[in-house]
Order: structure tokens, then sequence, then C-alpha cells
């Protein structure tokens, strides 16, 4: 069988406790993975190390994939986020989160199953700034052509192989009409030339979250640049049972790396209380990945076999305190183990 070779960053604040438990359940299902561990955030400043060390962006470069915990940004001052730099020194262009109702978490609304797709490099968050005169600061939203064309590309291919039906852009270009209008256009042109068979919205973010938050059935795929994509898909994982059951990915032409949604959660960090599925969740995305991109059927019927653990494990009323359960990481981590078939 082969073994895929993926860096761990175990990240900080509830970062290595939710990635030991999901180190331990890929562990315990056989996966066809290897462990090389890189720092990054705070742990790499811990070892006075730079805040993302270049031989971990060689490390994820060479192997091509990377399962990340989450890494602390500091508030207003301080280091640029770790998670940005990373997305853009790799050029990891699409983040992939997909929000769906889970077995035995109870919320709101039944059969929510979405997908949200966030233009990873641009936007707000190309991170230029500066201070035009003392008492007026800037920041600047950068898109371009190429940076929208991609991802409106990317989501379609997305929608196309996982015959989803629409893709609903969400955007502001009635007021940021040079930088979402051109979002929008290249969306729209992406349709059009390629794929008209797929449905296609648009809707003015505003609205459209209001939209979401009434009847979120009315989407599917939601498209959306940087910022907009950060916001939305925290309210989205409100829909489903909050941040510690939506994962994530953010992918390349060359390398991926999969990560929850979810921050450090400084709150409730090192109390073992931390829901790992989210991490999980991503992991279980990494293992399809891996099975898509180098042909290995290991990989896919070791994903199955977790999603059906965990699935079983939410079904018989295994939650941990952020689902209204009493369970600790590790506790949670031991049900999904006893369920591995
Ligand atoms: P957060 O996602 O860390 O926490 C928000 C709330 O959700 C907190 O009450 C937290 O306890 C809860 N929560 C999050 N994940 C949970 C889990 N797995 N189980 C149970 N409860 C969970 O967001 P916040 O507080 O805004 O950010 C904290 C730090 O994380 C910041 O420094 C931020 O920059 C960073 N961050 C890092 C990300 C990454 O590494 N990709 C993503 C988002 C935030």
């Amino acid at each position: 069988m082969t073994q895929h070779t993926v860096v761990l960053i175990a990240g900080d604040g509830i970062g290595p406790e939710v990635t030991q438990a999901v180190q331990r359940i890929l562990e315990a299902a056989k996966a066809p993975v290897v462990w090389e561990e890189h720092p990054a955030g705070l742990a790499a400043l811990e070892r006075d190390l730079d805040v993302l060390p270049e031989s971990t962006i060689e490390a994820i470069r060479h192997y091509g994939i990377a399962l990340k915990g989450p890494c602390t940004t500091p508030v207003g001052k301080g280091f640029s986020s770790v998670n940005v730099q990373l997305r853009k020194q790799l050029d990891l262009y699409a983040a992939v989160r997909p929000v769906r109702t889970l077995p035995g978490v109870e919320t709101r609304f039944e059969d929510v199953d979405l997908v949200i797709i966030r233009e990873n490099t641009e936007g707000l968050y190309s991170g230029v700034e500066n201070e035009v005169t003392p008492g007026v600061v800037m920041s600047m939203k950068v898109a371009s052509d190429r940076g929208c064309r991609r991802i409106a590309h990317w989501a379609f291919r997305y929608a196309t192989q996982r015959r989803r039906e629409k893709i609903t852009v969400f955007h502001k270009a009635n007021i940021m009409k040079l930088t979402d209008g051109l979002f929008i256009r290249m969306a729209a042109e992406e349709h059009q030339r390629e794929y008209p068979n797929i449905g296609y919205q648009e809707a003015i973010i505003d609205a459209g979250c209001m939209r979401l938050v009434q009847d979120p059935s009315q989407f599917d795929v939601l498209l959306l640049e940087n910022l907009y994509g950060d916001v939305v898909s925290d309210l989205c994982a409100g829909l489903v049972g909050g941040l510690g059951v939506v994962p994530g990915a953010n992918i390349g032409e060359t390398q991926a790396v999969f990560e929850a949604v979810h921050g450090s959660a400084p709150d409730i960090a090192g109390k073992g209380v931390a829901n790992p599925l989210a991490l999980l969740m991503s992991a279980v995305m990494m293992l399809n990945y891996l099975a898509d991109n180098r042909n290995d059927d290991a990989c896919r019927s070791c994903a199955v076999k977790i999603r059906d653990a965990y699935d079983q494990a939410l079904t018989d009323g295994c939650k941990t305190g952020d689902l209204r359960g009493e369970l600790g990481t590790n506790e949670f981590a031991d049900a999904v183990i006893e369920r591995l078939s």
C-alpha cells in the first residue's frame, strides 16, 4: 500500500489537542499516511523560528499536501496572519468549505447542504495597508482578471464534477463597481463560456445573507471573494451546529492544505473540550483529495470508513460540549475509533 507523506502543522490554541485526536483516529483507521511535523505561528515563534519558517513552506511544496491546525493572529497589531501568508505563498487560491447537516446535531434547519468557495489570495486580504496621513489609514482591495477568472473556473469545474446544480456569487458590485464588478463579470463569463448547464445567480451580499439565514435550501454552491467568503463561512457554520463541524481545504494547482474553518479558540484552549470533528472532516477531505489526485482507492475507502464512524458516533449521541454533548476532545475521538468497522 502506498504511504503518503503529509505535512502536519499542529498550530496553537486548540490546534495541538484537535490534531492529536485526528491523528489517533487516522491511525486507528489505518489511513495510508505518514506525518512529517512542521511548525508555524506561535509554535514556531516559541522555538525562536520565523512565524512561517521557509522549511515549512518547502515541505508543503515538496510533499504537495498538509493538514493544518489553527494559528492565532494578533488583533490590530503584531505579525501578519500565518494562514494568509501560507495561502498566498503557495498560491492556494481556492478555499472549499462544505457545510452540511450532520446526523444527531439538532439545528434550526434540516438538510442543509452548501459548499462555500472562497477566493483565497486577493480582495481586502491582500494586506496592503498604509497611513495616508496621520489619523487616516487605508486598506486596499485588490482584484485581478486572472485571480477572478481562475476561481470562477475552479468553482464551475468543481460544481460540474460534484454534480451540483447552481452557483450563486455573493458580491457588493453596486458599491465596489471595479473590484466586485470584475469578480461577477468573470464569473458570468466563465458560466457562459464553458458551463452553461450549471445554474448561475448573483446576489448582493447583504440581502444574500438574509436569505441564507431565512432558508439556506435556496442555495447550493456559493462563490465569494476573500473577505466575504471568510465571514459567510462562519455564518453558514452557524446553520449546522457551529465552528466545530465545518471543514475546509485550501487548494492550488499543485498543493493543498486542509484545515478547519475555526480558529485557535483561545477561550477553550488547553481544557480538552474542543470539538475535533471539523479537523477530522478536513482530514477526510484530504483523503478524498489523495484518492482523486493520486488514484489511490485505499484513501477513498479509508475516508468512507471514517465518515461512517463519525456519523454513527453523532447518531448515537456522542457529542462534544459545543454540540450540547458531554464528551471531551479525546472521548469523542475514542467514540469514533470504537465505531470504525
Ligand atoms: P475561533 O474560531 O477560534 O473561535 C470562535 C468561537 O468558536 C469560540 O467561542 C470558540 O471556543 C468556538 N470554537 C471554535 N472552534 C471550536 C471547536 N473546534 N470546538 C468547540 N468550540 C470551538 O475564532 P476567534 O476567536 O475569532 O479567533 C481566535 C484566533 O484564531 C484568532 O487569533 C484568529 O486570527 C485565529 N483564526 C485562525 C484561523 C486559522 O488558523 N485558519 C481561522 C480563524 C481564526
